[in-house]
């Protein structure tokens, strides 16, 4: 069993769960609210009061027999999300953005509704520690101007939940996650993504390139006429979902 702790407020369910899990096994730290919720590329990761969901589930591979590969948490972790949207929202198609963004398609266009950061810790070249930080937008109905056209939320798209609904469903898959075999969730994510074949555009560069395959840590081998190149960040590439 999972231990749980719920904050009012606290500054990122992944930096508390990192001070927590020295002494734990696995565990769950949600909030009401993040005063430095963080997302990836060191953007900041916006929130209201009990609207949305902040979420970090971690746990401390000194003491739990854990996955073989660090891929299988970003996997794993995008999964158990995309399940949960769907059992509440069965109507609405949703879809990962390489890597582990949810979009969801409201009528118009894909808009993100769930983000996650993952975070491992070292000591030399053991894994000690992993943070799985999942942010998902539940009952925010109000979104700021630059983001208006990209995200959205269950309550914009017509589902009425509550924030404690979301985590309980999505804590049951935390609870099996070890149970799970770890080759049949990478294939599982990789069909669900169906990024291979598909043209991107670099946004360094504005390339057009296309994805000749997925590499077994989940990278992405991107040819064109001349050059092949390998990616792991979806904030490189442009892409239609
Ligand atoms: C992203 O899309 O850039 C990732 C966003 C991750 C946000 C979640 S909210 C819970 C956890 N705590 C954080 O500070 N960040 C993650």
């Amino acid at each position: 069993m999972i231990k749980k702790y719920h904050f009012i407020r606290i500054d990122s369910t992944n930096d508390i769960a990192r001070s927590l899990i020295n002494t734990e096994g696995e565990i769950i730290v949600t909030t009401d609210e993040q005063t430095n919720g963080r997302g990836r590329k060191e953007r900041i990761w916006y929130g209201e009061f009990g609207t949305n969901m902040y979420f970090t589930y971690s746990v401390n591979h000194l003491k739990v027999k854990t996955f073989e590969n660090t891929i299988s948490y970003l996997a794993s972790a995008t999964l158990f999300t995309l399940n949960t949207l769907r059992h509440y929202a069965p109507n609405y198609k949703f879809k990962i953005k390489y890597p582990n963004d949810i979009y969801c398609y409201d009528g118009e266009s894909y808009k993100k509704v769930s983000g996650i950061l993952i975070e491992h810790i070292y000591a030399g070249t053991s894994l000690k520690f992993s943070m799985i930080g999942i942010g998902t937008n539940i009952n925010q109905r109000i979104f700021p101007d630059n983001i208006l056209y990209k995200a959205t939320s269950l309550f914009k798209l017509g589902i009425n939940i509550t924030v404690t609904d979301f985590v309980n469903k999505l804590s049951s898959y935390f609870e099996k996650i070890y149970e799970l075999d770890e080759n049949k969730l990478l294939l599982v994510w990789k069909n669900e993504l169906d990024i291979i074949n598909k043209e991107i555009i670099l946004v360094s560069n504005y390339k057009r390139m296309t994805v000749k395959s997925q590499l077994d840590d989940g990278r992405l081998l991107l040819i064109d006429d001349s050059e092949e190149l390998i990616i792991d960040d979806g904030e490189s590439i442009i892409y239609e979902l």
